[in-house]
């Protein structure tokens, strides 16, 4: 509960060129595309041939600025939530002050909370924001570059892709809940990305229910009076039975699932780009931003676009 919010100036996003089909895996481990759309909503993921995880962050960071239509040398935070930098040193975020050019007074750091990183990025945006300052705040992935390509149960899950919000301190609701639990059991990405599939699965369902209903608790109204539901877009089957348990209908959550697969940080600004170029979220309407993955974490947003 806090007593100002923020409003979103602007959106972008970034994808690699290269798609992969569920057909292209078909045919380097055991799987067929009925089995990859059936259990997981999938269709086609972009891979990242050329662009790398810092390309893809000032892609969406260049279109973001340009739809908010602001000068970048209002910026005064700059926050990149990603597990797949290029390198430890500098962070993204400071290759995004110096590629966009902007200024050199203001706090640029990245944020690892794996497929939760942006919602993280997003409340740490909106706590350390000025009375007049303006953030930045991205998810990038190369996910590609911790996939082990001959492990099936795994590598048809991911892809590649960023996405970027400007947003600046504003007289609006802002809610928010978060949980961590140290685990590295389920999910975990040393060389590659190790997951107890079922595992996950059962914990993202509860997680996104429970933060989902805090938020709506904190407020004060009925998870049915949220117009949009933009969440991390790991599988369909999770979101499809969070909406049974919300008792909401399926068409309030976005999905773009199908056509990028699980991009870890990219996934919840990436869908909220791309929902708010089709117009499926619009002025006004008020909508519950859900992620849930590594850590484990797991965090909700309420706030009106
Ligand atoms: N193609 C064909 N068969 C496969 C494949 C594949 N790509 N992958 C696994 N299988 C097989 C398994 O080997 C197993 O075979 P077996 O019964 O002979 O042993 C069978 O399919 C069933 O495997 P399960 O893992 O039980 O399949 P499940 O129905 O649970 O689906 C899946 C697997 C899609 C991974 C599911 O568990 C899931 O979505 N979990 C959540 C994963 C997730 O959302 N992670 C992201 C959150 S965190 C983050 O974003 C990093």
């Amino acid at each position: 509960m806090t007593d100002f919010g923020i409003r979103i100036l602007g959106t972008g996003s970034a994808a690699p060129a290269n798609i992969m089909t569920n057909d292209d895996f078909a045919h380097i481990v055991d799987t067929s595309d009925e089995w990859i759309i059936s259990r997981t909503g999938i269709r086609s993921r972009r891979i990242a041939t050329e662009e790398t995880t810092l390309s893809l962050a000032l892609d969406a960071a260049h279109m973001a600025l340009d739809n908010a239509g602001i000068d970048p040398q209002r910026i005064s935070l700059v926050i990149c939530a990603s597990i797949t930098a290029e390198q430890m040193t500098p962070a993204l975020s400071c290759y995004l002050q110096r590629d966009l050019g902007l200024r050199e007074d203001l706090l640029a750091f990245d944020l690892n909370a794996a497929c939760s990183g942006f919602i993280y990025s997003l409340i740490t945006a909106q706590r350390l924001l000025d009375p007049d300052g303006v953030a930045l705040v991205v998810g990038s992935e190369t996910l590609s570059s911790v996939t082990d390509f001959t492990d099936r149960s795994t590598c048809v899950l991911f892809g590649d892709g960023a996405g970027a919000v400007v947003v600046e301190r504003a007289p609006l609701p802002f809610f928010w809940a978060t949980t961590v639990c140290g685990d590295d059991e389920s999910l975990a990405v040393r060389k590659y990305i190790e997951m107890d599939g079922p595992a996950v699965f059962r914990f993202a369902t509860d997680a996104l229910c429970k933060r989902v209903q805090e938020v709506v608790d904190q407020v004060g109204c009925s998870v049915e009076e949220v117009d949009r539901f933009i969440c991390h877009q790991a599988n369909e089957r999770i979101l499809a039975n969070a909406a049974k348990q919300l008792n909401v209908p399926l068409e309030r959550f976005f999905m773009n699932l199908a056509d990028f697969g699980n991009t870890s940080a990219a996934s919840i600004p990436l869908a909220l780009d791309e929902a708010i170029r089709s117009k499926q979220l619009e002025r006004g309407h008020s909508v519950v931003l859900a992620g849930f993955g590594g850590g484990l974490t797991s965090g909700a947003i309420y706030l009106e676009y």
